[in-house]
């Protein structure tokens, strides 16, 4: 994932695209780069790290343009060095590009075009493009260079495959940006005399809200005066820009430390924004009547990394509820399995983002196979949503930390929602049932306000087991998942080694990896799992683990001799325990 930005207005936009980027560092921040133009010509500054480090950069280098482009990269192909730095240029130094996603037959491109006399600079699969633009343009008619170079990058985009984003600008086309979208994020941000390009909204919100999600396979012209869309086939499409009601504020840190933990405390209200849409007939969202909900025979959930876990917890909930088979498979592996076509069939993508290639092309699979297809989705007209039959929106606000956590605590939300949903119409729960487990879904905010109330403590246990080089997670039925996804945070925020596992497998061989102070995190709240989650604590500490649990009063009581350490949760009940336990892991 990288961040891209482009500005074309009367102002300078160095200032405008460096901000952007520190709003996109989300997206990437190994190395960033600039390229403005400057009276005619193009000046490119880039740096390794953060946008800091180009900031500085920049500051000295100076340049000054009212068009110019940037990018924050997470490498992908090529190391994070300033040579792969975006922007990338083709052999004259005139084309620049920004490129987020990525071109899969990038080395067959680079051999043609190498033999072509084409000279390369990185190592990038993003060069391809500007070489190839180049090499287009040679060839491309129109009546102005404007016109060209549309047209070579309209024959660009049919020579590359894979995923991409990627904005354009020429020196021979001053005051001219063009942005591209196939199956990567792109957006424009429509201003007064100035628009704007973007990977994401948070880079220009503090100008306009007045944005326009682009489609795959559309292109967006963009000038000081305007901006015109046009579509797969070239035809020019109408704006239909969407009003955000997102402030600055609420897409940037809130006074928090940092974005992993101003989205740990926004859980609360993320839950409840959630749920006051969630209110919605799920049956009428996925446009069936209840007859075929009936009918329903069982549901497929895909997803990646943190999301396919939160489909992890939904398949206990989806089972439990509405008393259908689920199947749980990451996006990645759905997409290359065997799935028989069978009829009623519903299948699930669960997305933060709404953008993840894997998510994206095995729900498009899905429906291939005529399967009804549902997003739960967090951002609004993103690709997935659009290729869904229909989406429940989590309204979480944009999620900027990398981590995620509060698109995970909405998404179990959901899925728990929408259990009781299918559980009604499948008249697995009575009326009554739904009624009374609905009003409990209605409390988990307030649960969830108490439960980050936690910091503190876990503060104080992570001082005693921070330098650790292993942990181990362990947790039991729905608190399974739970487990994966702290040893997935754990690994992802601090680097280390991390394992998740289910409690009754640690003696199927993985008891073996404890040794002496292993910090063991166990989730065992006062449930009906408690006792064997007891005994899986003493077979640790027996092997010299660090035991510290996840639990409630009642559990922190029982297990005080079995235990190193306690974090002390509120309960909200079996099923929706998970919830809470997984701010603990956060
Ligand atoms: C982990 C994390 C990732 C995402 C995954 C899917 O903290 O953020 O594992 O969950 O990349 O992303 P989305 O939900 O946007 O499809």
């Amino acid at each position: 994932m990288c961040g891209i930005i482009g500005y074309v207005g009367k102002k300078n936009s160095v200032p405008f695209i460096i901000d952007g980027l520190k709003k996109l560092e989300y997206r990437g921040y190994d190395s960033a780069g600039i390229s403005i133009l400057q009276e005619g010509k193009l000046v490119t500054v880039r740096a390794v790290g953060k946008v800091a480090e180009l900031e500085k950069a920049a500051l000295l280098a100076n340049p000054k343009g009212q068009c110019g482009i940037g990018h924050t990269r997470w490498a992908t192909h090529g190391k994070p060095c300033e040579e792969n730095s975006h922007p990338h240029t083709d052999c004259t130094g005139e084309i620049v590009v920004v490129h987020n996603g990525i071109i899969e037959n990038f080395l067959t491109l680079r051999e043609k075009l190498s033999s072509l006399g084409h000279r390369f600079k990185s190592e990038t699969d993003t060069e391809v493009i500007a070489h190839l633009i180049e090499e287009n343009l040679k060839t491309a008619c129109g009546a102005t260079p404007k016109e060209r170079l549309i047209n070579a990058v309209r024959k660009t985009n049919g020579e590359i495959s894979g995923a991409y984003a990627y904005g354009v600008l020429w020196a021979q086309v001053p005051g001219f940006l063009l942005g591209v979208k196939n199956q990567s994020p792109m957006v424009v941000g429509l201003g007064k005399d100035e628009n704007f390009l973007s990977s994401d909204v948070p880079a220009f919100l503090k100008h306009t809200n007045k944005v326009l999600f682009l489609e795959d396979g559309e292109m967006a012209e963009l000038t000081e005066t305007g901006v015109k869309l046009l579509d797969k086939n070239g035809a020019e499409k109408p704006l239909k820009p969407v009003k955000i009601n997102w402030d600055q504020k609420t897409a940037e840190k809130g006074g928090y430390e940092h974005f992993m933990l101003k989205e740990i405390y926004d859980q609360p209200q993320a839950i409840e924004d959630t749920l006051r849409t969630a209110q919605t007939d799920f049956g009428k969202l996925l446009n069936l009547n209840t007859r075929e909900l009936r009918a329903l025979q069982q549901v497929h959930i895909i997803a990646c990394g943190t999301a396919y876990h939160a489909g992890l917890v939904g398949k206990y909930y989806i089972e439990n509820f509405a008393g259908i088979p689920v199947t749980v498979d990451l996006a990645s592996e759905y997409k290359y399995r065997c799935v028989p076509r069978t009829a009623g069939t519903l299948a699930i993508a669960v997305s933060q983002s709404g953008e993840t290639a894997d998510t994206i092309g095995a729900i498009r699979k899905a429906k291939e196979l005529g399967f009804k297809t549902l997003a739960i989705c967090n951002v609004l007209a993103s690709t997935l949503t659009r290729v869904c039959d229909a989406t429940f929106y989590t309204h979480c606000g944009p999620e900027i930390s990398v981590a995620s956590t509060k698109a995970f605590t909405s998404q179990l939300t959901s899925l728990y929602a929408l259990a009781l949903f299918l559980g009604k119409a499948k008249g697995n729960i009575s009326e009554a049932s739904f009624n009374s487990l609905y009003k409990e879904l209605l409390t988990l905010s307030k649960f969830m306000a108490d439960a980050v109330k936690i910091e503190y403590d876990v503060r104080h246990i992570t001082k005693r087991v921070y330098k650790a080089p292993h942990f181990l997670f362990l947790g039991r039925n729905v608190n399974f998942p739970i487990a994966l996804e702290g040893a997935l945070k754990l690994k992802e925020v601090s680097y280390r080694s991390a394992e998740g596992f289910a409690a009754g497998e640690i003696k199927h061989g993985p008891i073996s990896i404890i040794e002496k102070g292993t910090p063991t995190i166990v989730l065992m709240p006062a449930d009906s799992l408690f006792e064997k989650m007891l005994s899986a604590c003493q077979e640790c500490r027996a092997r010299g683990a660090f035991v510290i649990a996840v639990t409630t009063q009642e559990g922190a009581r029982l297990a005080k001799d079995s235990v190193d350490k306690t974090i002390i949760l509120p309960y909200a009940g079996e099923l929706l325990q998970p919830v809470l336990n997984v701010v603990a892991l956060q």
